[in-house]
């Protein structure tokens, strides 16, 4: 080869050479989502960062509604090894790091995307503090959701409740067609959550508002909420013996197969509904709040702390844009069985009770989820109470009520 053909490709090899292959921004990202249908959501999430110029890398951390996942990214911020990304829930729980400045503002990403225009406003104010905005919110989750079998109950020849003395009704028709009543998680944080659709759907949205917002005891005391607190404890008449250690999303896998007839679960399980390929109101029937219906605003955000590598913060931004972004918000939400956390998104492909649940949302039918109105402390109290109550018959329901007394009054 003539010296002029070697020059030549030596000159585009170090063209190549010069010109930086854009480097990827790296994003270590902590979460909860092993669950079917919660690791298929989560994927949407990766393959849009990625696709973005990002590079995912997954910190999952098992164990339904994220207590160890908490823990765990919490010591690793505190132990000064943050991951780029960590996941809470639209709460509470991430004001003490905000307090101690450990966490990345987003303001310049939430000014960029418009998020205070097109973010829920129960949502957008969730996430900000002081006049910063410190978490990215990815979905809007309500807890306050009965899942049915149409199937379970046909085989036992009544119908879908109206009312709470129907609920029971259906119970006892279960019971004595030999199927499990009631799909209990064994989780005390699935038992509080128990206690919450049935606070809401038969004491209403105003007593639970006067309970956690207000902190009103004598609410607590009142006949309303006694009549809330027999209707949990006679709850326990219908738990199986294969309650204990079962997890979230084999409840309502119990329900989807119609082994079991009810299960009172947040959205998230209607994830399960569709990724075990079944129809959400049709195949598994669902009820925004029996009795009185509403939607209980919850879900899950993004935080992101603080790095030493200054070079982070562009990766954290273009996360906290990807995450936002309305194609994606749609891809997640459609598997996480979560309605978007954006108004302007196009909700016209969502299932029957996705749109159920949007309607509530939409005529203001809803209430701040509780982990937003109480500190992680008081929300690990109210765990236990809820957890002790159902793994201890002895306990009455006037133990309940002066147990949640007590956690209201100490607040
Ligand atoms: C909740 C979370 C949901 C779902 C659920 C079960 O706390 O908001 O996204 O993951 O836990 O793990």
């Amino acid at each position: 080869m003539r010296l002029s053909h070697h020059l030549a490709l030596l000159g585009t090899a170090l063209a190549c050479l010069a010109t930086p292959v854009q480097a990827a921004e790296k994003a270590e990202v902590l979460h909860w989502w092993t669950s079917g249908s919660e690791s298929a959501a989560v994927n949407e999430f990766k393959k849009a960062f990625n696709a973005a110029g990002g590079e995912w890398t997954d910190a999952a951390v098992a164990g339904g509604g994220g207590e160890t996942a908490r823990a765990v990214g919490i010591n690793r911020i505190i132990g000064g090894n943050p991951t780029t990304a960590m996941q809470f829930n639209t709460s509470q729980q991430f004001y003490e790091l905000i307090d101690k400045g450990l966490l990345q503002t987003l303001d310049d990403v939430a000014a960029k995307d418009n998020w205070a225009k097109v973010i829920n406003p129960v949502i957008y104010s969730a996430v900000s503090k002081n006049g910063h905005v410190y978490a990215a919110p990815v979905n809007i989750h309500s807890n306050v959701w009965l899942w049915f079998s149409p199937a379970a109950l046909k085989k036992a020849g009544v119908e879908a409740p109206k009312t709470w003395d129907d609920l029971f009704k259906d119970l006892d028709a279960l019971k004595k067609a030999g199927i499990i009543p009631l799909a209990q998680s064994g989780d005390a944080w699935t038992q509080n959550l128990t206690f919450m659709n049935v606070l809401i759907g038969a004491g209403g949205p105003e007593l639970y508002l006067k309970i956690f917002k207000d902190r009103d005891v004598n609410a607590i005391k009142s006949p309303e909420f006694k009549k809330v607190a027999d209707i949990l404890a006679k709850m326990r008449d219908y738990l199986d013996e294969g309650m204990q250690g079962r997890q979230w999303n084999q409840a309502i896998s119990l329900v989807i197969t119609g082994q079991a007839g009810f299960n009172f679960m947040g959205d998230w399980a209607k994830g399960e509904v569709v990724v075990a390929g079944k129809v959400p109101g049709t195949d598994v029937g669902c009820i925004p709040g029996l009795g009185k219906s509403s939607y209980w605003i919850g879900g899950d955000v993004f935080v992101f702390p603080k790095q030493k590598d200054a070079g982070a913060l562009k990766a954290q931004e273009l996360l906290a844009h990807v995450l936002l972004s309305p194609e994606t918000q749609v891809a997640f939400n459609n598997k996480k069985g979560s309605a978007p956390v954006r108004a302007d998104v196009d909700t016209s492909t969502m299932d029957a009770c996705g749109k159920q649940g949007v309607a509530l949302l939409g005529s203001g039918a809803f209430v701040p989820g509780s982990d937003m109105l109480v500190n992680p402390d008081v929300a690990g109290q109210l765990n236990d109470l809820a957890g002790t109550f159902f793994s201890d018959k002895s306990k009455t329901a006037a133990d309940f009520v002066d147990g949640l007394a007590k956690i209201v009054s100490s607040q």
